[in-house]
């Protein structure tokens, strides 16, 4: 099998290198790569590396995803999470590929406090959330065998992500000041990129088993009780380091104006993946105290 891996640098993209290297040949690319061109704003040239490379499966990591930035900058980010999905879906259909690709729970409104699966209503509420549903929607439109995978909240041990933000604020900080009235599930990228090659698999066996799923870690939490818990954990493993941090207090929303609009409900289901593919998804607090061990 030969397989085409986009924003292989990225969070999600490079826990893919190592979880699909056993699964065939990966062209891993990002946006800086020569002579094929990884830059998926650029779409004759994405066109031409998939036509060129003749993968079997796509799986596309890259996205804007600077969700605040976006706002600003929404041109940029209907292209990349929108327009390039489509040129990857358009090229995939041509060559009777798969196309792997991830979503978000921004494309919901987040109201209530209901997990949501597949089949909820979307409504996003910001600019990063509006173009990655058009992403899905192109893939979707264009009728190649695809999967989407929804997730949310991704943290890994290797690039910048809300977790280590905590770390680095509670060596600094004898307060930290969190947002409680959000909640949802972090989800390590180790962990979407294992699900993903397993998928893969799964549906080379069973065609009819591709589409949309939601992929999440086990149970809920909010912003504050995740940080109270990486503080927590740092604590017990690092009692060495300089934790001035003395108390983590809870805040809403409001106390943290931003130029997006998120979510205060993302929590989802991730029963249809579990039930077709025979997958577990462990409680959320596994994989960040792996990471917190990883890192410290
Ligand atoms: N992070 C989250 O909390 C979260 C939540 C829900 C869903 N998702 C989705 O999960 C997927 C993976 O996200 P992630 O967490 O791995 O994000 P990430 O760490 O920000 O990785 C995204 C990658 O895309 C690359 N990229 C940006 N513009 C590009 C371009 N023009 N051409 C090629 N590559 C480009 C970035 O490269 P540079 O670093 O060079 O910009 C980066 O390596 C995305 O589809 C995202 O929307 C993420």
């Amino acid at each position: 099998m030969k397989i085409l891996l986009l924003g292989c640098a990225g969070q999600v993209g490079w826990e893919l290198q190592r979880s699909l290297a056993v699964l065939g040949e990966v062209v891993a690319l990002d946006r800086r790569s020569t002579p094929l061109c990884g830059d998926i704003g650029q779409l004759q040239a994405l066109a031409q590396t998939v036509r060129t490379v003749r993968p079997d499966v796509i799986v596309n990591a890259a996205a804007h995803t600077a969700v605040d930035r976006a706002e600003g900058e929404p041109e940029l980010a209907r292209l990349l999470n929108a327009a390039a999905p489509g040129v990857l879906a358009h090229e995939a259909l041509a060559l009777d590929a798969l196309l792997v690709h991830y979503s978000t729970d921004y494309v919901f409104d987040g109201s209530g406090t209901a997990p949501r699966d597949e089949q909820a209503p979307v409504a996003p509420l910001s600019v990063y959330g509006k173009t990655k549903l058009e992403g899905e929607q192109a893939i979707q439109a264009s009728g190649c065998r695809h999967l989407i995978f929804r997730t949310s909240w991704v943290y890994a041990a290797r690039g910048g992500n809300f977790a280590k933000t905590m770390l680095r604020l509670g060596q600094e900080r004898e307060r930290l000041t969190v947002i409680n009235d959000q909640w949802g599930a972090p989800t390590g990228a180790d962990l979407l990129a294992d699900v993903t090659a397993h998928a893969i698999r799964h549906v080379q066996r069973h065609p009819q088993d591709q589409g949309l799923y939601h992929c999440v870690a086990g149970g809920a939490t909010t912003w504050h009780a995740y940080a109270s818990e990486v503080i927590d954990q740092a604590r017990q493993l690092r009692p060495d380091l300089h934790w001035p941090v003395r108390e983590v207090a809870p805040v809403p929303t409001s106390a943290f104006p931003t130029p997006a609009r998120r979510p205060a409900n993302s929590r989802l289901s991730s029963d249809k993946l579990q039930r077709t593919m025979g997958l577990y998804l462990p409680p959320w607090q596994q994989g960040v105290a792996r990471m917190l061990r990883e890192i410290l």
